[in-house]
This record gives C-alpha cells, sequence and structure tokens, in this order.
C-alpha cells in the first residue's frame, strides 16, 4: 500500500536529505543570467545553482515560471524536465513543482484563460468553477506541472482588500459552494491525482486572508472567534472534505501572531479539528517574515523553530534565512523533533506517490491532445458571457442596435491586460498585451460586430491611482469629447489596471481621479453612456453614475471577455451574472449584505431616533437580464418543523419577457430573534436555470433546521426557536422552530 510506499522511502533517507524535501525554491535561483522576473531573454539554468540545490540541499520543490514572456509547453517541458533530472539524480526523488495558474495556465502560450474567480463566482454555477479547474488542471499538468496553488477559499468581505478580484466573494456560503467545485475539477471526482489530467489543489491562504482591520494587504487582523467561525471558515472547510491535497497559509497576522507561528491554528484548528491530512505550505518567505517583518521571533532560527513546530510542512522561498541549516541545527538540538520532521516529510512524500511522480516524473507529450482545444476556449467564453453583470439599463437602452456610430474609450477599452488582471504570463500581468494578437480586446471586439467605420476608439485617460506604479500620467480628455460628438453611443470602459497582493493597496476606492474627469466630460456631452467596468474589486462610481444610461460590471473575464462583453452588448447573449458582492455606493458604508440590525437602524428612545441609511450601488446578488423573471407560489412544504428536521421550499419563476435567458434563483433566511444579534439574511441556496419565452419551472429547495443555525457566544453551532423569514426573489414565507438544538460546540482557538 501507499503508507508502507512512504515508510519505506523515509526510513533511507538522512535528516539533510529530509529537511531538503521540505524545502521549495523558486526558479529564479536556478537560472542563469538576469532575474526571471525581469527578463525576456530565454532560460538557461545555472549548474552551479543547481548544484547547490540539489546536491548541496536536496530539495524537494520548485515553485513558479519566468515572467515576461509566454514559453511554450515545449519550452516548460524542457525546462522543469532538465530540473527534474538534475533532482532526480542527486536526490532520487522528484520533485514536486508549484504554479499559480489561478484562471488557466498562464504561464504557457496559446493557453485558455477563464474569468478570475471573482468572475466565476458571478456566473452562480458551480459548473463553471469545476470545468474551469478541469481544463486548467489538463493545460497545467501538460505545461509540466502537478500543483497548482488554487483555488482561494478567503472570503472578501471588504472592497478595500486587493485581492478580492482572486476570491469567490463576500459570501462564506457561496465560496464554499464554488470552492468545492473547483477542486473536484483539479483533482478529479475521486480526488485521484495519478490521472494525467489531475493537478493536486491548494486552498488558500488558511485563514480568514482578507479579513485585515485596515483592508489592505497583509496587515494585521483583529478577530472575534465568533466572526471568524460564522463568516470565514466554512469554505476551507467544505474544501478540506472535497480532498484538496495541499493548503497554503495566510501570510497576515491574526490577533497579534502570525499565523505561519501559530500552532492552534495549524495543528489544532486544521490538523485536529478539521482533520486536513494534505501538505502544508507557507507562503513567500513567510517564515522569514515572522521575524523581519512581525518581530515575533528575535532570530531566523527562532522562527524556524516556532512555523515547523507550528505544524508547517514546506517552507516557500527559504535560502534568504538558512532554512535548511537551522532546522538541522534545532533537530540536533532537540527543538524540533525527528517526530515532526518525519510528520512533515511524509505528506510531502505521499503526495508526489499520489501524483504519479515516481513512475512518471513528466508528463508524456502525447498524453495532452486537447491542450487549448477549441471547446476548452469556448467554454472560457461561456463562463466570461455568464459571469458578466448587467448592474443598470435605463429605459432598456441595451441591448445596442449594430451599425449605431459608438465611440469606445477610457483606459480599458484596449487593453488584453485589464481584461486579465494579475497572474497572467506575469505575477502583475504587466505583459499581456504582448500576447493579445490572437485575442480581443473590448475595443476590438466591439469593432468586429460594428464595422470598422462605425467604430472610434480614444483612450481618453489613463487610471493614476494612488500608489500605481506603472502609470504614466496621461489626459486626452478633449480628444474623448470631441470624438463622442459624431457618435450615437458612448462606451466608457473604466475601472482599474491589473495588481496583485500589496501592489493593490490604495488610500482611495473611489475610481481614479482621471476616470471619474472622463466620466463628468462625456456626460456633458449629452450623448447616452454604456459604462463597463473592468476592474477586480468595486471601486466607487456614485459621483458619476446617475449619468449613466448602462452599467455593466465585466470584472476580469479574462482572454475572451473583449467577445463575450460585445455579445452581450449588441444582444447575441443574454446577460445572466449576478453579483457576487455588495457594490458599495460610499467610502463610509463597506458593509456586506448580512449586515446587522443596528448597521441600519440605531432606535434610541422613541424621541430621538437615528438612522444609519445603508444604501449599496448595487446590492449583493443585483443582476438584470433583457428579459424579466417573475416569483410566485413560494411554499414551504411544512409550517413549523424541529430543529433537525428537513423541509422543502418552492417557488416558481416564469420568464415574462420576450426572450429567452437564464435566472439565478436565490434563497435567504433570516432569523427573527436571535441570542446574537441576528443577520439581515443569509443565502442558503441558488440555482441558475434556463426559461424560453412564456415559460414557468418550478425550483426546489431542501434545507434543514441546521442550515438556520450560527455560532453562538459559547461556540456553539446552534438553531435557536422561533421565527424564521424564508425569501427568494420578493415572496417570502416563515417558519417556526420548535425549539432549541446544539449541533456542535467547538474548542475555542483564540
Ligand atoms: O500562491 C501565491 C500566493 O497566493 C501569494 N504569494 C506567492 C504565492 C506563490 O506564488
Amino acid at each position: 500500500g501507499i503508507d508502507e510506499r512512504v515508510e519505506a522511502i523515509l526510513q533511507k533517507l538522512t535528516l539533510e536529505e529530509k529537511v531538503g524535501q521540505m524545502t521549495q525554491v523558486t526558479l529564479d535561483v536556478l537560472t542563469k543570467g538576469p532575474n526571471v522576473f525581469a527578463s525576456d531573454e530565454p532560460l538557461v539554468l545555472d549548474p552551479q545553482q543547481l548544484d547547490i540545490a540539489f546536491a548541496k540541499y536536496k530539495v524537494g520543490s520548485v515553485l513558479n515560471t519566468a515572467n515576461n514572456r509566454a514559453r511554450t509547453v515545449d519550452v516548460w517541458n524542457e525546462i522543469i524536465g532538465q530540473i527534474q533530472q538534475k533532482a532526480i539524480q542527486e536526490t532520487g526523488i522528484p520533485i514536486i513543482y508549484g504554479i499559480d495558474a489561478i484562471h488557466g495556465v498562464t504561464y504557457t502560450a496559446g493557453a485558455t484563460f477563464f474569468p478570475q474567480q471573482i468572475g466565476i463566482a458571478a456566473t452562480w454555477d458551480t459548473a463553471f468553477a469545476r470545468k474551469g479547474s478541469e481544463i486548467t488542471a489538463y493545460e497545467t499538468r501538460a505545461s509540466a506541472i502537478p500543483w497548482n496553488f488554487s483555488p482561494l477559499l478567503d472570503v472578501a468581505r471588504d472592497p478595500r482588500w486587493p485581492r478580492m478580484w482572486e476570491t469567490y466573494g463576500e459570501d462564506v456560503y457561496l465560496v464554499a459552494k464554488m470552492g468545492e467545485a473547483s477542486i473536484k475539477g483539479y483533482e478529479g471526482p475521486d480526488n485521484d491525482l495519478s490521472s494525467p489530467k489531475a493537478v493536486a489543489s491548494t486552498i488558500k491562504h488558511f485563514p480568514a486572508y482578507g479579513a485585515e482591520r485596515s483592508g489592505k494587504d497583509r496587515t494585521p487582523t483583529w478577530f472575534s472567534e465568533v466572526q471568524f467561525r460564522e463568516y470565514f471558515l466554512d469554505g476551507y472547510k467544505v474544501a478540506i472534505q472535497a480532498g484538496a491535497h495541499s493548503i497554503m497559509i495566510n501570510s497576515g497576522v491574526i490577533n497579534g501572531l502570525p499565523v505561519h507561528a501559530n500552532p492552534r491554528l495549524l495543528t489544532k484548528l486544521l490538523r485536529e479539528e478539521l482533520g486536513f491530512k494534505g501538505v502544508i505550505v507557507t507562503d513567500w518567505a513567510d517564515i522569514e517574515n515572522i521575524h523581519n517583518r512581525d518581530k515575533a521571533a528575535s532570530s531566523h532560527k527562532e522562527a524556524v523553530k516556532l512555523a515547523i513546530n507550528a505544524g508547517i510542512d514546506m517552507s516557500m522561498v527559504p535560502y534568504n534565512f538558512n532554512f535548511c541549516d537551522h532546522l538541522i541545527a534545532l533537530v540536533k538540538e532537540g527543538e524540533v523533533s525527528m517526530a515532526r520532521i518525519d510528520d512533515a516529510v511524509r505528506r510531502i512524500l505521499r503526495l508526489k506517490v499520489e501524483l504519479g511522480l515516481f513512475e512518471k516524473p513528466m508528463p508524456a507529450k502525447t498524453d495532452y491532445p486537447e491542450f487549448a482545444s477549441a471547446q476548452a476556449q469556448q467554454e472560457a467564453f461561456n463562463a466570461a458571457a455568464e459571469s458578466i453583470t448587467l448592474l443598470k439599463n435605463k429605459d432598456n437602452f441595451l441591448p445596442l442596435k449594430p451599425g449605431n456610430k459608438l465611440l469606445v474609450t477610457g483606459p480599458n477599452a484596449h487593453s488584453m491586460r485589464t481584461l486579465n488582471g494579475g497572474w497572467s504570463y506575469s505575477w502583475q500581468g504587466e505583459k499581456v498585451y504582448e500576447f493579445s494578437s490572437a485575442y480581443h480586446t473590448i475595443y476590438d471586439a466591439i469593432r468586429l460586430e460594428n464595422g470598422e467605420a462605425n467604430t472610434t476608439y480614444v483612450a481618453g485617460v489613463s487610471y493614476k491611482d494612488d500608489g500605481d506604479w506603472y502609470e504614466e500620467h496621461q489626459i486626452d480628455i478633449d480628444a474623448a469629447v470631441t470624438a463622442a460628438q459624431g457618435v450615437d453611443a458612448v462606451i466608457l470602459c473604466l475601472g482599474e489596471n491589473s495588481y496583485t497582493e500589496s501592489v493593490g493597496n490604495f488610500n482611495d476606492l473611489y475610481i481614479s481621479e482621471n476616470q471619474e474627469k472622463l466620466a463628468l466630460a462625456l456626460i456633458a456631452t449629452g450623448k447616452p453612456i454604456v459604462l463597463v467596468l473592468n476592474e477586480g474589486r468595486p471601486r466607487l462610481i456614485r459621483r458619476f453614475e446617475a449619468g449613466m444610461q448602462a452599467v455593466i460590471q465585466a470584472y476580469l473575464p479574462g482572454n475572451y471577455g473583449g467577445d463575450a462583453l460585445s455579445a452581450i452588448l449588441f444582444g447575441q447573449i443574454n446577460p445572466s451574472g449576478k453579483l457576487p458582492y455588495s457594490y458599495p455606493k460610499y467610502p463610509n458604508a463597506l458593509i456586506t449584505y448580512d449586515y446587522k440590525p443596528s448597521e441600519v437602524q440605531t432606535v434610541m428612545d422613541g424621541v430621538y431616533n437615528y438612522q444609519n441609511s445603508v444604501e449599496f450601488q448595487y446590492p449583493f446578488g443585483h443582476g438584470l437580464s433583457y428579459t424579466e423573471f417573475v416569483y410566485s407560489s413560494l411554499t414551504l412544504d411544512r409550517k413549523t418543523i424541529a430543529p433537525d428536521e428537513d423541509f422543502t421550499v418552492n417557488v416558481t419563476v416564469t420568464n415574462t419577457g420576450g426572450r429567452a435567458g437564464k435566472e439565478v434563483v436565490q434563497l435567504y433566511t433570516s432569523d427573527e430573534y436571535a441570542t446574537i444579534t441576528p443577520d439581515n439574511k443569509r443565502l442558503r441556496g441558488f440555482e441558475k436555470i434556463e426559461l424560453q419565452p412564456g415559460e414557468s419551472r418550478q425550483v426546489i429547495f431542501k434545507l434543514n433546521g441546521k442550515d438556520l443555525s450560527f455560532v453562538d457566544y459559547e461556540l456553539h453551532r446552534i438553531t435557536e426557536e422561533g421565527k424564521f423569514i424564508v425569501t427568494i426573489g420578493d415572496e417570502s414565507q416563515t417558519i417556526n422552530v420548535t425549539k432549541t438544538k446544539i449541533f456542535d460546540t467547538y474548542n475555542r482557538i483564540f
């Protein structure tokens, strides 16, 4: 069996070899010449560096691909093949190579790019999460990499956080459903990693990355345990149950303790309570950060001790702080036990065995005839088309009729980079435009449909966000205004440049000033404007939204996003995306759809009443269609239930408009009173359906009293007796729970 096989390998390893297995280096240190992050030169491996990594340190894992160059499947097989050969020759054990292929195999030329996760969430169809990951797994494996650092199960409840676009949005239920589907897509239905079509997936970043108090990446998080367990934990839990083989740790500090040094989170919660059996890998240089950045260890050696004893199995980017030497010394000094080392190495070896790397360290070329097939690209297009969300459509201005004279303007109008976002060909997505000839920007796609003669393009302005480190400040508003005079409508493409991690730590959530000026100048022309937002998180548009005839959220739709958007603008496709987050209207009203009563109204004494107005620009779950859907006959099969009893909710949805369309049927419940102030409402079910004009369908949701539960002060998962309201669309009904039941009691972590 596999255990015996792993044990037999482990027994033969020296301490040095075991520590090597726990080490993951970036490709940069193995290559010759300029740093691969900055180079367009061909990649050449450096024999001396290979010797240091494999002959001396017995390294067990490599990550990363070179930026600034989309290399082919053949190039990757060649480069990674050479590394693999050297590793096996020196250590007898194949390396496991890891990568961030988070919306497609963005490091390989010609590969299929899906919308980023936020767009996948906006489809509200888990089939896209599964399909996108399935195709990405296939193309990743074809490109010689068997381990993907995806999906993100972090819940983005604050749009100031620059990685919101890498998540499935603000609601933990939606996150969990999408995450589960994605993991099955990466690993296959039975998590059989020996299949050449599967990759090992990585749940990241455990836990609750993105809940930083300041909204800025990798700044402190302060949590109550109730909040943590109620709104953040379930996605990771479901993903673990779905069988994900690895997990990456939150780079931040929660309640004062770096997560990488917290045994309560990594061992007590992750291993013991959640039962995670796979590999725990650090994020980039995060053991070093315990000392350097967080000052929670007085030396690097101390940081290594804290991290490994907390439960870390593999150290990503370990060379700046002598990870191997420190860990070997710590074991010899008895500060880290051999049992802990064996535990970590066993998990790593097991993953390599499960991936079949000992038998087949490199993929067989013939296994991948479908790489970037027309079918795969069609799936990516479909996902983009179903994610794009129509937020406003005054007087049914859309769809456009072909042949109108159009001005396409704004910094996102003619950019492949902004359609894709970060981690596309490069970490920050900088070089995507170089590879755009096979794909269409928004302007390209509109021009193809509307005709060259009828379509004008003017850039207008650049982004110039505060903290933006790439953009030249360019303003050409006059040219845009002049061009607008002769057209029937303006397609205004605003949003953000690509970024990820701390690079996106802006101070202002309003859309950048340049863009606002362009919008206001165009409004003054009196021409109808369709605002296309192409952005990773909702940037505030309140100051000019009223002047827009229509508003579309495109998110980061990937390489086929321009075509999908054009198909929606011209009506070949009926939009069906729904917001996976609340679109805020004001900078000081950043709340989620499941807000608490006092966030809406503070009643003082009946004489002095203060009202907190909660106004979203657009609410969570919102998205329009070119047809109309009417909800009726919401019925429950019982009016009263025991706390653990099943019940069924039925609703009829009718397409009363003139064309076929898809609708996301969303079920919410609200607790009338609770010992912890109840949420406004919580998402408990959703289903995307397609209806022909005039067609009606009954949609059935099966729930249980446990679905009405929450985490209380004593850390119980509890359903309390009383009245609950079930809402779908504009229909609602009440259900009574006869008595209180505790389903679980959690151990306190914080
Ligand atoms: O996987 C990523 C992570 O999301 C952010 N830091 C770097 C890792 C590896 O590239």
